[in-house]
This record gives C-alpha cells, sequence and structure tokens, in this order.
C-alpha cells in the first residue's frame, strides 16, 4: 500500500502531541461529524462502511452500535486496549504513536452512540501507553475536544483511562467490564450482551483499539472509500502484526484480503536465514495453525474461515523448519493455563491437562494414547466453557496434531525431543 492511513503518523516526530496531530488534520473528522452528522446517521455510515471488530471476532460494528435499546441512558463506551493475545502488538503502536487518532475515534463513536461517559481500559502491561494516553486525554480536554459543549455542539463526553493488571481474561468484553466495575475479572453469562446490560448494567458499547481508530477515516472520507478496499464481506484495510521467524518483524498496513505470501514476503522480509516456512498462526495465538501449501490466501475474514482458521486480531506467528511444534504447543498451552480465570471448569481443569500431557511428551514421558487423550480433553472444552477462553486454548493443540502428528509421535517414540541435543 503507498499512502498509510492508520500508520500514517507513525514516525513522525512527536506524533503523540496534539499540535502534530492537529497540524496533520487531526481532529477535523470530529468537526466534520458534530457539524453534518446526527448521531442516527454516524451509525448508517458505520453500517455502510462494512467495519468490522477488530479485537478478533469481526462483528460489524455499525451493527452493534444500532443494539443500543433506545431511549436508555446513561450509555457507556469502553476502548478494548487490553491487547492480550500472543502475537498481537498493533494496538499498542496506535496508542504509543498516535493516541490522538484513538481519541478522536472514541469521541466520534460516543456522538454517535449518544454516550457522554467513556473509558479506556488499557492492559496493565501498557505502562507507557497509558500515560501516553493519559497525557493525550488531558491535552484533548484543553482543546475543548473533550468535556462540555464540545466545539460548541451541545456534546459533552469525559474519558478515563484504566490501567488493567494483566490478565488476558480482562480483554474478554463481560470479564473487562466486570473489572472496570472494581471486581475480579470474570466473565459473565450472555445475554443479556453488553449493548443491551453492561457496564453497571446499562448499554454499553464495547470496541477494539483498531476498530474505533478507523472511524474517523471513515467520516472524513466516506463509505464508498472503505468499501473500495478488500472484499465486499471484508472491507477496508487491516493491521498485521508479524512475528517470529521473519526478517522484518512489525506492524503492517495493508487492505484486507491481501495474500499472506505478501505480507509475509514483501512486506515483512521474508522467512529468517531463508529457511523454509513450517507452519504459520494467522490471527493470534488461539487460532489454528496452518501450513505452507496456503501462503496464498487472501487474508481476510472469509477465506481464512475456509481454510479452517481465523484472521483474529491479524496477528501473524511465522513458523520457520527447525522449529519443535510439540514445545511450541506447549508453552502456549501453559500460557492459556495460567491465564484460564478458573471461573468453569472445563477451562480451568483442561487447560490444566493440555498443558501437562503437552509437557509430558515433550520432555520424554508421553504416551501413544496421549494423542486421543488430548483430543477428547480438547471436545470436553470445546463449546463447553463459560466463555470463549476455553475454546481459545484449543487452536493451536488440534491443528498442530492434525498437521504434525508425526512429529508428535516422533517425541513419544523416541522419548524425547528431536528438536534437543
Ligand atoms: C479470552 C478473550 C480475550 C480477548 N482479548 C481481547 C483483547 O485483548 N482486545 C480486544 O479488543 N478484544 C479482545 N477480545 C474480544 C472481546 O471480547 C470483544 O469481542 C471485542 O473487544 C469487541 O470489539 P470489536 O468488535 O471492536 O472487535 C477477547 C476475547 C476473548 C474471549
Amino acid at each position: 500500500m503507498a499512502e498509510p492511513v492508520l500508520l500514517r503518523n507513525v514516525g513522525v516526530p512527536d506524533s503523540h502531541k496534539i499540535e502534530v496531530y492537529m497540524q496533520r488534520g487531526g481532529y477535523q473528522a470530529l468537526r466534520k461529524a458534530l457539524k453534518e452528522f446526527q448521531p442516527a446517521g454516524l451509525v448508517d455510515l458505520v453500517k455502510r462502511s462494512g467495519l468490522r471488530g477488530r479485537g478478533g471476532a469481526g462483528f460489524p460494528a455499525g451493527v452493534k452500535w444500532s443494539f443500543l435499546p433506545k431511549g436508555v441512558y446513561p450509555r457507556y463506551l469502553v476502548c478494548n486496549a487490553d491487547e492480550g493475545e500472543p502475537g498481537t502488538f498493533k494496538d499498542r503502536v496506535l496508542i504509543e504513536h498516535d493516541p490522538h487518532g484513538l481519541i478522536e475515534g472514541i469521541i466520534i463513536s460516543c456522538y454517535a452512540c449518544e454516550v457522554n461517559t467513556a473509558f479506556i481500559y488499557i492492559r496493565g502491561e501498557y505502562e507507557f501507553g497509558a500515560r501516553r494516553l493519559e497525557q493525550a486525554v488531558q491535552e484533548a480536554y484543553e482543546h475543548g475536544f473533550l468535556g462540555k459543549n464540545i466545539l460548541g455542539s451541545g456534546f459533552n463526553l469525559d474519558l478515563i483511562v484504566h490501567r488493567g493488571a494483566g490478565a488476558y481474561i480482562c480483554g474478554e468484553e463481560t470479564g473487562l467490564l466486570t473489572s472496570l466495575e472494581g471486581d475480579r475479572g470474570h466473565p459473565k453469562l450472555k445475554p443479556p450482551f453488553p449493548a443491551s446490560e453492561g457496564l453497571y448494567r446499562k448499554p454499553t458499547v464495547i470496541n477494539n483499539v483498531e476498530t474505533l481508530f478507523n472511524v474517523p477515516f471513515i467520516v472524513e472520507r466516506g463509505a464508498e472509500w472503505y468499501t473500495s478496499m478488500g472484499t465486499e464481506k471484508s472491507p477496508g484495510i487491516k493491521l498485521f502484526c508479524i512475528s517470529g521467524h521473519v526478517n522484518k518483524p512489525g506492524v503492517y498496513e495493508l487492505p484486507l484480503a491481501t495474500p499472506l505470501r505478501t505480507l509475509i514476503y514483501d512486506y515483512a522480509g521474508g522467512p529468517l536465514e531463508g529457511k523454509p516456512i513450517k507452519a504459520i498462526i494467522p490471527g493470534g495465538s488461539s487460532t489454528p495453525m496452518i501450513t505452507p501449501e496456503h501462503l496464498d490466501v487472501p487474508l481476510d475474514y472469509e477465506s481464512l474461515a475456509a481454510i479452517g482458521t481465523m484472521l483474529g486480531s491479524g496477528a501473524v506467528i511465522v513458523i520457520g523448519e527447525g522449529t519443535c511444534i510439540v514445545r511450541t504447543v506447549e508453552r502456549l498451552a501453559e500460557f492459556y493455563r495460567h491465564e484460564s480465570c478458573g471461573k468453569c471448569i472445563p477451562c480451568r481443569e483442561g487447560t490444566d491437562w493440555l498443558y501437562k500431557i503437552l509437557h509430558r511428551i515433550e520432555h520424554g514421558a508421553g504416551r501413544e494414547e496421549d494423542l486421543p487423550l488430548l483430543l477428547d480433553i480438547c471436545n470436553n472444552i470445546g463449546g463447553k466453557s463459560f466463555c470463549p477462553l476455553g475454546d481459545a486454548a484449543l487452536g493451536p493443540v488440534r491443528s498442530s496434531i492434525a498437521h504434525f502428528r508425526d512429529e508428535y509421535l516422533q517425541h513419544i517414540r523416541e522419548k524425547r525431543c528431536p528438536f534437543q541435543d
């Protein structure tokens, strides 16, 4: 892509300061939104743009906003900046380099949803990002973009930055809200969905950082501009964070449906040390891994679903030859076991068992029955856990057994990891 849109301010000196942001056209979309649109018109615009949630599930943002029950106030908007999925670091770049872009997106989205109090829930580890956001929020108040009667429009908005304490489950929307309310971050049963009963049991919109960041550009350039990129069902632009065995890991902005090969070879500099690619995790650690035969898959929601995986948060992890898949999956299982909140038994017990069995296979104590046992445990977590964290833990396990069964068997038969000296 020639001209970056979402990343346009990244690399510009002092891009986090309001003066620089405004010199580069910042807060013009807000002026336009307040002057030219009624809230319902903005919801319609975002609906027509087809913008889908960038937090993982890909639900259309404008449709979510239209679920807010009519006439029920106060309503809240919460920006999900928890960014806990391993491999995902795109929101961090936006927060640290372009905090005003996010704030402008939040203000416009709040105006559209008739919200007067909004929160940014940022993961505890993002201390620098939280400080950048707090400074930027203060600047926005000082310039009249937040607070009472914003730009003389009569619209009021308060924005509060809230730091989490470093739990993956607090990225799940109901866990996030529970944590924001001051309780332990445990998920809640849905329905009711947050749009009808969320924070403080009031209607609440929850959107990912990148989702909200897109909104000012859609206001400025129109829904047709957005739908001119990507595919009919997956329109627009997406940030991809690529890591693992590539020469230039980082965050790249591409139209949806760009082939995976283009991202890896043209943007990320190709595989590290020229080693062949063994597997790719395409959308964050919870998404099933794929093999290099799918290098030409278009990176959009439907194309990845068609090959049994997901676009997720757009976090592509490239795994080169010479890497032990069992060790990789054991490490991921350790993460999910640690992050399982313990509320429900299938996830709490199941993720622990997955880790223990993978650990014994990797360390030479595996048994042939362990592969069917792992899959049986997966079946007892999948669709049976209280929230999707349980399902998230299964992607790497199931897909690695499907694609690398022989490597598991080699560990078991040789009673050692063949990749260790
Ligand atoms: C275990 C788990 C962790 C999640 N972590 C995040 C996260 O860190 N950031 C995020 O935006 N969404 C995360 N989500 C998705 C949110 O629940 C929710 O779908 C999202 O914030 C909605 O915003 P969007 O529609 O703009 O994507 C997570 C979901 C689950 C099940």
